[in-house]
């Protein structure tokens, strides 16, 4: 009876300790099962009173109820505490630090090729030229008929030339930007100043040379264009294109489509003059064609010769990008190898 008694009393502190030393919610249910739940050792002893006398009953029953009600709050008071450590734990994990700093997206930068080609296309802007472009499959007539290339030429060459199949042979892959002269002036009357960049394709291959490449066209048609506003206007462009400093040269030279013709030389950017590889010896790099436009070419667009007079120039992108970053080897701008690239400012 009194050992009853004296059991329910030992299995509610033994709880209690047990309850106080759980560290997990699954330790707490463990020990509720073990003392006071259904099947614990609280409710066993209850069953074994059944036989005693009935005031012995009520009083063991009351003890083990008491004892169970104060295990009850226990847990339930141990169990709150512990379901709010892993609360903060929980979070002091998830907890966002906004000190850290960002992580930044990669940058892309434009390449070399891009930005010589806008910043010359600028340049012109500047100087009043306006920006056409043209067709990249280009009929025979425009790339070379109406340019006063006549058919034996070299440059029609099929060893210099891309043709398209099946097409009579009348459609090439352009082989310079100059057939857009001829589209500009079939679509528009004088005054023209217009400039025309864009992709050229020829079969050639080596270190100076891709099968395709960029140039940059230029011209304008007025009453009174003449050879010194060319010579003036190309000085200008050399001087914010590489600098003021930079000599530069106009030498003779032919194009089919202009008479006279010239070419543009500047002092040489590696050895300023002294005579090296890149300029082979010479002390000057050629960086464009250029002329007076030949007064057949305007025959083939109904311009009259008596009336107006025009200039025109041509350069490629790709040259002027590798003179200016003292780049040797035209295929390092196709690659797309980021070690080269990556060079460059974005
Ligand atoms: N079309 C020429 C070429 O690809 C470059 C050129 C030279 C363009 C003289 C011109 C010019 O407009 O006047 O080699």
């Amino acid at each position: 009876m009194t050992d009853a008694a004296g059991r329910v009393q030992e299995l509610s502190d033994a709880g209690l300790r047990a309850l106080e030393s759980a560290r997990t919610e699954s330790d707490l249910l463990e020990v509720k099962g073990r003392y006071f739940g259904k099947k614990g050792a609280i409710s066993e002893i209850l069953k074994t009173v059944a036989s005693l006398p009935v005031e012995e009953k009520k009083r063991i029953g009351a003890a083990a109820n008491e004892a169970r009600a104060a295990l009850e709050s226990a847990f339930d008071a141990k169990l709150s505490r512990i379901r709010e450590q892993e609360r903060v734990a929980r979070e002091g994990k998830e907890r966002v630090d906004v000190t850290l700093p960002g992580r930044a997206p990669a940058a892309g930068r434009r390449h070399p090729v891009s930005r010589t080609m806008g910043e010359i296309i600028a340049t012109f802007q500047r100087l009043g030229f306006s920006v056409r472009g043209g067709p990249e499959i280009e009929k025979d007539y425009y790339n070379f008929e109406a340019l006063n290339i006549p058919k034996d030429h070299p440059a029609r060459d099929m060893q210099d030339t891309f043709y398209i199949d099946g097409m009579g042979g009348d459609l090439v892959l352009r082989t310079h930007t100059s057939p857009i002269q001829i589209r500009t002036m079939e679509a528009m009357r004088p005054p023209v100043r217009v400039i025309a960049p864009g992709a050229v394709y020829r079969c050639d291959s080596d270190v100076t040379h891709s099968p395709m490449f960029h140039q940059v066209e230029g011209f304008a048609v007025d009453r009174s264009a003449t050879m010194a506003d060319l010579k003036g206007l190309l000085t200008e462009f050399c001087r914010m294109m590489f600098g003021p400093e930079l000599p530069l040269r106009f030498r003779p030279s032919y194009f089919p489509f202009t008479e006279p013709s010239a070419e543009v030389d500047i002092r040489c950017v590696i050895c300023r003059g002294a005579g090296c590889r890149v300029c082979k010896t010479s002390g000057w790099l050629e960086i464009l064609g250029c002329g007076m436009i030949d007064p057949s070419v305007f025959g083939f667009v109904g311009y009259d010769p008596e009336t107006y007079t025009g200039f025109a120039f041509g350069m490629g992108v790709e040259r002027i990008a590798m003179l200016r970053h003292g780049i040797s080897d035209i295929r390092l701008l196709f690659e797309n190898d980021l070690r080269f690239l990556s060079q460059f400012q974005p």
